[in-house]
């Protein structure tokens, strides 16, 4: 393989930039030239393109976000789009292609892997909805932003006797709710796999009041159907039910952009090289993942299209936990 690109794709993630540089740096070592696409699929339809450097990428590992930029593309859904792409891959002589992100990202992998061309995949999604790793690079960062919101919640929340609703990303996969609403001791988590509706949200906020409590926090995942607007107007029709005045506060994007913690930084940095050496290796098609603490390759065949679990025993534990 002498000539390899390296594309983000779908939501940014914060340890992206980690992986670019990982998977540059241990490129160029192998002796290849590594191009960077801009802006994800659609950047490859584009032919936006830029020559990487060791110092292209130096500087950038503390810093969240993808300096490369991603993009969700609709054109890239397209065979005439995908086949656009593939012109440009061929007429810059590249004979691979690593794909740093998420589900959807990697479907465009395994979309384009049939295509013939040889492409190697890196699980990085906030939302570690991924199957092929236990851990996909930023959702880390995420638990801990989203965990630090609820540390301050709490804190203003005793002042005032107050219950918190905390909504936070995940799309359809509650594992960052699970995660921030257990290390942050949540009296209530609200997750796609396991909704909580309001009345029982109601009934343990109030049991939460009765047993002492001068707050309470309830963590909802964005992929709820009974979302934290159709909560707040249960509420609305009851302001004393559970004891607490109620507040909600919507999480969001603030999430995705913060610096990546070393946990990410180290998994972008093994998974970055994990994706070269796959390559070398002669391997497409594959997700490589983190699974049971080893660097793993996945067959993107068997993954695509599939949302992974979220182990629901983890709501009963914090349920346990919170009392
Ligand atoms: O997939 C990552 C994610 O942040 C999800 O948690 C969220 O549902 C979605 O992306 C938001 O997408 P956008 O940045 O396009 O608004």
């Amino acid at each position: 393989m002498k000539h390899i690109a390296v594309l983000t794709s779908g939501g940014d993630a914060p340890g992206m930039n980690a992986a670019i540089r990982a998977v540059t740096r241990s490129a160029l070592d192998q002796g290849m030239t590594v191009s960077g696409v801009l802006q994800g699929w659609q950047g490859l339809v584009d032919g936006q393109f830029r020559q990487l450097s060791a110092r292209d990428v130096g500087g950038i590992i503390q810093v969240g976000g993808t300096f490369l930029g991603s993009a969700r593309s609709s054109d890239f859904r397209t065979e005439a789009g995908r086949s656009k792409a593939l012109r440009h891959l061929s007429q810059r002589g590249i004979d691979g292609m690593v794909v740093i992100g998420g589900n959807g990202s990697q479907t465009g992998s395994y979309m384009f892997s049939q295509m013939g061309v040889h492409v190697v995949g890196i699980a990085s999604t906030i939302d570690n909805d991924l199957l092929g790793t236990d851990i996909s690079i930023g959702c880390d960062t995420a638990i801990n932003v989203t965990l630090e919101a609820i540390d301050h919640l709490r804190t203003t929340g005793s002042s005032h006797n107050r219950a918190f609703l905390v909504e936070t990303m995940g799309r359809d996969c509650g594992y960052l709710a699970t995660m921030a609403g257990l290390a942050g001791g949540a009296e209530v988590i609200s997750t796609p796999e396991f909704e909580v509706p309001a009345s029982d949200i109601a009934l343990r906020l109030h049991a939460a009041y009765e047993r002492g409590k001068t707050h309470a926090i309830v963590v909802i995942a964005e992929g709820v159907k009974e979302n934290t607007t159709k909560i707040l107007a249960y509420f609305e029709a009851d302001k004393q039910r559970t004891g607490f005045e109620l507040r909600a506060t919507t999480l969001g994007h603030v999430v995705r952009g913060a610096p990546p913690t070393a946990f990410d930084r180290i998994l972008a940095t093994r998974l970055g090289v994990g994706a070269i050496q796959s390559l070398t290796d002669g391997e497409t098609g594959i997700l490589v993942g983190w699974q049971k603490n080893q660097v793993t390759r996945t067959p993107l065949a068997d993954i695509t299209g599939r949302i992974k679990p979220v182990d629901t025993e983890l709501l009963d534990l914090a349920r346990i936990l919170a009392k």
